[in-house]
């Protein structure tokens, strides 16, 4: 007899069946299972919640403390306080979410051999593997940040990597992993690391200095400025990969404390610097990036907007992943043929009765939680209904409002969202006075969330007041920018000095009128008249 035997885990809705024994974390369990773990397993966040469905979760002081009597006598637990102590059928609250790639064709100088690029995200890794002589995609990998089990967001990981020693472990964990991927890329593609005659990376500036292995702690306090934010090379076997011909590997420079080489990356993917006319770029995302400019220069920032496009701090909040809601939008009353599959509708009607909520939810069925996309259509169509005021309020004085059962927006969500945007829309504002710009010809909207947001609500909710024309989502730009970097070896080999002296990088919170900026921009813009009236008679 096997004196701990392994137990079965069974987890809903994805039915995988996993094997662990007894004292085995559900914390490293599931991260495995791409389960995040946003305040890193410190039982803060209630983000990693799970729902017990058989077998037995211990409840500790913490998830007392997070959990109400109601949800622990249901059986909801929080994962990362919680180890295997018997067979277990769990459902999970979050599932896979699709990662953006890149596909966008691009100009090149062909040179011979394979390159890879790769784009560290905090929360997401995508590698791609290109013939150099072609420009060919030969495969694309991608995973979810192994170190996110210590924290979801920079500052997390920060507080792992400076305040408990972990950097070093998350550097290892880091590099590891890429060299991973890059195995699987040559595995895919049929292909020999021999082949491999470059390597490039982008990533945030906390995601440079735990790669390259640079002390992070100048980046936990003001002034947040890098130790070393400048190119680095390696040799492949540096980093522990073991590539035959080990070729040179080149993490990017980054342009600031809080603006990394991924944002370098999306100036040249966007070919900011070439424009005749002023132009923006905005990553929107836990640190919003923000850059605007044209062939004269530009100014770059970035703005903490926290973590509400993510869903995290929102009630019902989750990634855009299997269950979430992604879109509202209003529609005519009730019609049969506007029913279509993955839609949710709400049968109550707006306040004049013309108007009622149409809910998309990922990968159709139950709507379990709101992504960041969805929140911002939320609010957008609350305003519009007047159920929503411009300063945030809900009119009726109520404190939540339904959007689809059993999905409900609050009053504390309305807020985040507002915390967000007017930390973007302030940084926004703020380069462009400097700049002296009323307009921008184009503006670009990099990364997921960029990618998924409906440019019209984002205008409704004051995010991004630009003609919705005039904005474009512009997908993975890192990754696009990693990509050209492997054909620009330019003479400053890839530390790109010239243009970087080009790219001037502004302190938000040193500007005396950010925080005036910043409030004025909490309140919503008012939008049509039957809404600015419905709003009035919110309290303020
Ligand atoms: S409560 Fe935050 S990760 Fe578990």
């Amino acid at each position: 007899m096997t004196a701990n035997p392994s137990h079965r885990i069974i987890l809903w809705p994805t039915r995988v069946e996993l094997s662990a024994r007894a004292g085995t974390s559900l914390r490293d369990l599931l991260f495995e299972q791409g389960v995040e773990f946003p305040c890193g397993g410190q039982g803060r966040c209630r983000g990693c919640r799970i729902r017990v469905l058989k077998g037995h979760a211990e409840v500790n002081r913490a998830q007392q403390e997070r959990l109400s009597p109601g949800e622990i006598a249901e059986g909801w637990r929080l994962a990362c306080q919680c180890a295997v102590e018997g067979d277990l059928e769990i459902e999970l609250r979050q599932w896979d979410a699709a990662i953006l790639v890149d596909d966008t064709p691009f100009a090149f100088e062909p040179r011979p051999g394979l390159g890879v690029a790769v784009d560290l995200g905090t929360t997401t890794l995508v590698a791609q593997l290109l013939d150099l002589e072609s420009g060919r995609v030969l495969a694309v990998s991608t995973a979810l940040n192994a170190q996110a089990r210590y924290g979801a967001d920079v500052m997390s990981r920060l507080h792992f990597a400076v305040l408990e020693g972990g950097q070093r472990q998350l550097e290892n964990l880091i590099r590891r992993q890429i060299g991973a991927l890059v195995e699987q890329l040559l595995f895919s593609a049929g292909r020999l690391a021999s082949e491999i005659v470059d390597v490039v990376v982008v990533g945030n500036t906390v995601m440079h200095h735990f790669f390259c292995g640079i002390a992070a702690e100048p980046l936990a306090h003001y002034p947040f400025e890098p130790a070393d934010g400048g190119l680095k090379r390696f040799h492949s076997s540096e980093l522990g990969w073991k590539l035959a011909g080990d070729p040179e590997v080149r993490f990017l420079p980054s342009l600031g404390g809080f603006v990394g080489s991924d944002v370098l990356a999306g100036i040249l993917a966007a070919k900011l610097l070439e424009h005749e006319e002023l132009v923006g770029l905005v990553d929107l995302g836990t640190n919003g990036e923000i850059v605007i400019g044209n062939k004269e220069g530009l100014l770059c920032a970035s703005a903490a907007a926290g973590p509400a496009f993510e869903g995290a701090k929102i009630s019902m909040g989750m990634r855009a992943s299997t269950g979430a809601i992604s879109q509202v939008t209003l529609s005519p009353p009730l019609d049969p043929l506007l029913r279509e599959e993955g839609s949710t509708t709400d049968s109550r009607s707006a306040r004049d009765g013309s108007s009622q909520l149409r809910c998309r939810v990922i990968g159709d069925g139950t709507p379990r939680g709101l992504c960041g996309s969805g929140l911002v259509d939320a609010v957008a169509a609350g305003l519009e209904l007047g159920v929503i005021g411009a300063s945030g309020r809900f009119a009726n004085g109520e404190t939540s409002w339904m959007l689809a059962e059993p999905v409900a927006l609050t009053q504390n969500d309305i807020r985040e969202l507002q915390l967000a945007k007017a930390a973007i829309a302030a940084g926004i504002k703020l380069l462009m006075q400097r700049r002296g710009a009323k307009q921008l010809s184009r503006l670009y909207l990099a990364g997921a969330f960029g990618n998924y947001i409906d440019r019209a609500s984002a205008r409704r909710v004051g995010l991004i007041d630009f003609p919705p024309e005039r904005v474009e989502a512009a997908g993975n730009t890192a990754l696009l920018g990693a990509k050209l970097a492997l054909f620009s070896r330019d003479s400053e080999g890839g530390s790109y000095d010239g243009l970087r002296r080009r790219i001037e990088h502004v302190e938000l919170n040193a500007d005396p009128c950010f925080q005036d900026v910043f409030v004025d921009e909490l309140a919503f813009p008012p939008g049509s008249p039957e809404a600015a009236e419905a709003g009035r008679q919110a309290p303020a």
